[in-house]
């Protein structure tokens, strides 16, 4: 099935398309954007969904397209007790699947540390990303239960970078990546919804039939702090990539 392009949703641009047209389209938007601002500072996210995202991005770069070198990343979140050599972790994630293939400095990469943080500790990747300029262009997943970041339900809308307690529901969602969902920590440090809201402009992906209740409740439901992704309705410039299956329900 061929996918259509641009079609609003409120404020939200959606485009309804396969995995790869989704990882095409987005990674052209990166190309874009850094022909026009070659120091762009870009919020990147985790999981299996951007995945072909970045595999894009690493094939433009090796193409001559883009680089990467005058960037700035931030990553949105972190397992608390897990240090950047652990498989398992979201920095090893990062440089296995992005980091390492592209020419972005890695001094220039940030993930949340979830080693020896503190409630006060953290918030201090609020003034990195001010001290930054700001994020121009955040990439966002969403968790079955609405989470963005580790953002899980209830988490209140102005808050900034923070420690999580991870719900069961997410700790069995992402027990694929582990041995055993006793081995997924039950904590970690992520960007508030108030930091992701004030990146400039939102990159929005979700994929499959179980991201599909959440993704109607996030944009056809009300403005609830129940369901995180939902505050994305308030931003003013929301770009999704949706395939058919999380779609099927709007
Ligand atoms: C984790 C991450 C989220 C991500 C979510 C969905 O919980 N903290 O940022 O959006 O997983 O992951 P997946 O793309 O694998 O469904």
């Amino acid at each position: 099935m061929a996918g259509f392009w641009g079609r609003r949703f409120g404020n939200m641009k959606i485009h309804i398309c396969t995995k790869e047209q989704a990882a095409q389209r987005a990674a052209e938007r990166y190309v874009q954007l850094l022909r026009e601002k070659p120091n762009a500072v870009l919020g990147f996210a985790t999981g299996s969904t951007p995945l072909q995202l970045y595999a894009e991005l690493v094939r433009r770069y090796q193409a001559g397209d883009v680089s990467f070198r005058n960037t700035t990343t931030f990553n949105l979140d972190e397992y608390v007790g897990l240090d950047g050599e652990n498989t398992e972790s979201y920095r090893y994630f990062m440089d296995t699947h992005l980091f390492s293939k592209i020419d972005v400095p890695k001094g220039n990469t940030h993930v949340p540390s979830g080693i020896g943080c503190t409630d006060a500790s953290v918030t201090v990747y609020d003034d990195l990303i001010a001290a930054a300029g700001g994020i121009d262009l955040q990439l966002l997943g969403v968790g079955r239960n609405g989470h963005i970041g580790f953002n899980e339900p209830g988490t209140p809308f102005g808050s900034i970078t923070h420690i999580v307690n991870l719900s069961r529901s997410t700790r069995e969602a992402n027990a694929r990546f582990f041995n055993s969902v006793d081995d997924v920590p039950r904590q970690a440090v992520s960007m508030g919804i108030k930091t992701v809201m004030n990146a400039r402009a939102i990159l929005f992906f979700a994929q499959g039939e179980k991201k599909a209740q959440v993704v109607h409740d996030a944009l056809c439901g009300p403005v609830t702090e129940d369901v995180p992704a939902s505050v994305l309705q308030l931003h003013p410039d929301v770009e999704l990539y949706l395939d058919f299956d999380a779609a099927k329900l709007l």
